[in-house]
């Protein structure tokens, strides 16, 4: 059994609605248990984060970067930056904003780096935007382009769960596709190997 963590903050519900999907995504794949947990949290509590093989890392894009309460759980883990204690655990992130591109990338890459720093391996969102094969741009898969991390867009003023279907699908299947990995990842291992990372 595999043990996924899905982190995110939320001000106003839309980036939850999204983790909420990324985790029925990952829950769908066997063998995985999945918890959702809040940056709030996890920022007073930090070493909770041993306990699990695997994040998917959520926050809402706030002037182009993570939201100030998702870097405190980021700065919390300093400790467990030190003692490298997070090494070659498997990592991916997902960002919500209101407009198409929204400085989104710049989000995913402040989680990548902080990945990177903890020694951690970076899973991305491998699929083809969909619009290219006929699907209506609404309804695509990767309907925003991202491959490096997963994207959503919320209408700006619109509800927390009014997103395209598109970016619903995706989200599932990003959240799949990690679970997967983290599956092929621990089934691809020697003995050794899995002693070195543990
Ligand atoms: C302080 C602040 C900064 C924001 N900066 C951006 C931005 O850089 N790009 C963007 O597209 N949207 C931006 N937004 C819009 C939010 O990303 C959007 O409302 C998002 O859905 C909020 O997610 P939440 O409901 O999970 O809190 C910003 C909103 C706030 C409050």
């Amino acid at each position: 059994m595999k043990k996924l963590a899905v982190i995110y903050h939320s001000a106003h519900g839309h980036t939850e609605h999204i983790a909420r999907q990324v985790l029925e995504g990952a829950r769908s794949v066997t063998n995985t248990d999945v918890h959702l947990l809040k940056a709030e949290d996890l920022a007073k509590a930090p070493d909770v984060l041993l306990d699990y093989d695997g994040y998917l890392l959520g926050s809402p894009t706030y002037l182009g970067g993570v939201s100030s309460q998702f870097k405190a759980f980021m700065d919390a883990t300093g400790r467990l930056w030190r003692t490298q204690q997070l090494k070659g655990k498997l990592a991916a992130g997902f960002t919500v904003s209101s407009l198409p591109a929204g400085d989104k990338q710049s989000t995913l890459f402040s989680m990548f780096v902080f990945c990177m720093q903890h020694g951690m391996l970076w899973v991305g969102n491998p699929f083809l935007p969909e619009q290219h094969a006929g699907v209506p741009y609404d309804e695509a898969v990767n309907r925003l382009g991202s491959w490096s991390g997963m994207m959503a867009q919320a209408g700006h003023g619109a509800s927390a769960d009014a997103f395209m279907a598109g970016d619903v699908k995706t989200a599932r299947m990003f959240g799949r596709n990690f679970a997967e990995t983290l599956q092929r990842f621990a089934g691809s291992h020697t003995e050794q190997q899995r002693e070195a990372f543990a």
